[in-house]
């Protein structure tokens, strides 16, 4: 198996790490930066010196504003009967489909956490995709997370306004949080490491748990406590579920207008 990435970026880079260990497939990519490229992938200075290579794959991990001046040099490298994968938000497959001819596509959506291995990933083909297709790109989402698929190119964009974007709400929750705890007399290192690991034990206990979220936070609130007290403020009369309905809602509205 032959695959090609174009784009080894924080998120194309972030997969590639994890398929070079565990998926058994020759990988060669380009990058503009060739220093960003993974140690056990083949670089590509050019399209050129692809010449006579033929790819099962081609992963489209560029910038979606930049698909259509980039991608039309590699995809003359698909093999016949390969697929095009891409990871980019919005795009759709019939913009891709429009810039790069009638290749059978693939979108994943990942997010940032593929670098651990715990990237959650939505997948959607194209009715033109093979099982073969299907089962290569299974494979590709499992080695960096999980592999969710979904049955409407919309939910794609849906999941990047959740799941994909969702790393970045995450930190700068985080990054707030944490200097609230600064705020509060707290060594950097400190607040970071109280923070950090209050999210990530709570966390885990949830998935643990068989208790709704609500049940969770309630079993922490007890009547006039402290945590009462806190989630009071943070919730703020309905402010902070209207706060994060316009966050997922504007990086939905984001994905809507790159299709
Ligand atoms: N970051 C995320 O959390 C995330 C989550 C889900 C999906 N995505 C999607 O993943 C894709 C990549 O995003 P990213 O965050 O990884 O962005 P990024 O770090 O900017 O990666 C884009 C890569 O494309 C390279 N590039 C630019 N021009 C090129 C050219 N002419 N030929 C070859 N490579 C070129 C860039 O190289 P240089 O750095 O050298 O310019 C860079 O490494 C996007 O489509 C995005 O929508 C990202």
């Amino acid at each position: 198996m032959e695959i090609l990435m174009v784009g080894c970026g924080k998120m194309g880079g972030a997969m590639l790490r994890r398929w070079l260990d565990e998926v058994p497939a020759r990988f060669t990519a380009v990058n503009r930066t060739p220093s960003a490229i993974p140690d056990g992938a083949q670089h590509a200075g050019s399209p050129e010196a692809l010449d006579g290579r033929r790819f099962d794959a081609i992963i489209i991990a560029v910038k979606p504003q930049q698909i259509a001046e980039i991608m039309p040099a590699y995809t003359p490298f698909l093999k016949e009967g390969g697929c095009l994968i891409s990871i980019a938000a919005g795009f759709s497959i019939a913009s891709i489909q429009r810039e790069l001819g009638d290749n059978p596509v693939i979108r994943i959506m990942p997010n940032l956490p593929a670098l651990i291995g715990r990237s959650v990933n939505g997948l959607y083909a194209d009715p033109a995709c093979t099982q073969a297709h299907r089962d290569l790109a299974t494979q590709l989402a499992e080695t960096t997370g999980t592999a969710i698929w979904v049955d409407t190119e919309d939910e794609i964009d849906r999941i990047t306004a959740i799941a994909g974007s969702g790393s970045g709400y995450v930190f700068e929750i985080a990054r707030s949080y944490t200097a609230a705890a600064e705020e509060m007399g707290f060594a950097p290192d400190t607040a970071r490491a109280l923070v950090l690991e209050t999210l990530s034990g709570a966390i885990e206990m949830a998935r643990q748990s068989d208790l709704s979220l609500e049940e969770l936070r309630n079993s922490v609130m007890s009547k006039k406590g402290t945590t009462e007290a806190g989630i009071n403020a943070l919730r703020r009369d309905g402010w902070l579920d209207q706060l994060l309905l316009e966050t997922t809602g504007a990086a939905y509205q984001r994905a809507v207008e790159l299709r």
